[in-house]
């Protein structure tokens, strides 16, 4: 397959990539580089690999890319809470006006398969933590980075794509696990540094639940997103993740520690 990977010098990126061409598949990847290339260093030797330095709000560089792969999985983005608000009209323009974009443009180009990345954050908050959440729940963002991945949602489950394009949403968990292009801002990777390098981790909201996932089982849930029968995938949304890797921070933050018998984690009183 010839797969068009927005955002393939990122975290997830980065590791989807390697995945991508280790199973046979041509892979190019367009970035705009906003954490370097460092992570796709090691991959220009590949045969089967290309990279486009561009950004996804330009519509010349997408029609170029795009031309002539059988498959997007569109990764790029201003990615989590803190840099959406930070960069809130990029976010817009790239996490909305682009993907849609690139959207018509995979749909006017005769694109077969479109991957959209989403995010659990989309369910917002809930008000029995104990209640499991499925695709069929409710969406709730607060945040502007939810809003515009829902927003994107709607246009990819509601609309019937022209062309015959297959739109496949998947909502990922919180990400964890080593990268090329490392994300320390992700809870588990974070407190892992924090409790390496500091001997000590101070956690807020102890109590609250959020589901992980391993980022090799990310890329192997696109893997499997890209290879299954089209009508599994057409307009459909799957969550990504397990529901054995539920955690509450503080239990999440005791089972890191355990590794490190040396540092320590202060109670609210000993802070
Ligand atoms: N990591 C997580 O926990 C998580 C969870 C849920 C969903 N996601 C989604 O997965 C996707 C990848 O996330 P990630 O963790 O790899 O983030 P990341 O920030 O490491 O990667 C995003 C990549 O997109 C590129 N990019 C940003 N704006 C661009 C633009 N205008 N044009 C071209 N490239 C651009 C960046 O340079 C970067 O390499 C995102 O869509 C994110 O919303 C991630």
């Amino acid at each position: 397959m010839k797969i068009l990977v927005t955002g393939g010098a990122g975290y997830i990126g980065s590791v989807l990539t390697r995945l991508l061409l280790a199973r046979g598949n041509e892979v190019r990847v367009l970035d705009s580089l906003i954490y370097g290339g460092h992570a796709l260093l090691g991959l220009f030797p590949e045969d089967h690999f290309t990279f486009i330095k561009g950004d996804i709000r330009d519509a010349t560089v997408l029609r170029k890319v795009l031309s002539g792969t059988n498959a997007v999985v569109h990764l790029a983005a201003i990615v989590g809470d803190p840099a959406c608000a930070r960069r809130q009209t990029l976010a817009r323009e790239v996490n909305l006006e682009a993907s849609l974009q690139l959207l018509r443009l995979s749909q006017e180009l005769g694109i077969q398969r479109f991957i959209f990345a989403s995010t659990c954050s989309n369910y917002g908050r809930t008000a029995d933590p104990l209640v499991y959440l499925t695709e069929d729940s409710d969406l709730r963002p607060v945040s502007l980075y939810a809003e515009t991945k829902v927003a994107v949602e709607r246009i990819l489950l509601n609309e019937e794509p022209a062309n015959g394009l297959a739109t496949c949403v998947l909502r990922f968990a919180t990400v964890f696990g080593l990268s090329p292009r490392m994300r320390f801002d992700l809870t588990v990777n974070q407190f892992t540094m924090e409790l390496l390098t500091h001997g000590k981790l101070v956690v807020f909201g102890e109590q609250f639940w959020r589901p992980y996932i391993h980022v090799r089982d990310v890329a192997e849930a696109i893997c499997l997103a890209l290879n299954a029968p089209v009508e599994k995938t057409r307009k459909r949304v799957y969550n990504v993740g397990d529901s054995s890797q539920n955690y509450q921070k503080g239990k999440l933050a005791e089972l890191i520690r355990a590794n490190f018998p040396a540092a320590r984690i202060p109670d609210y009183q000993n802070r």
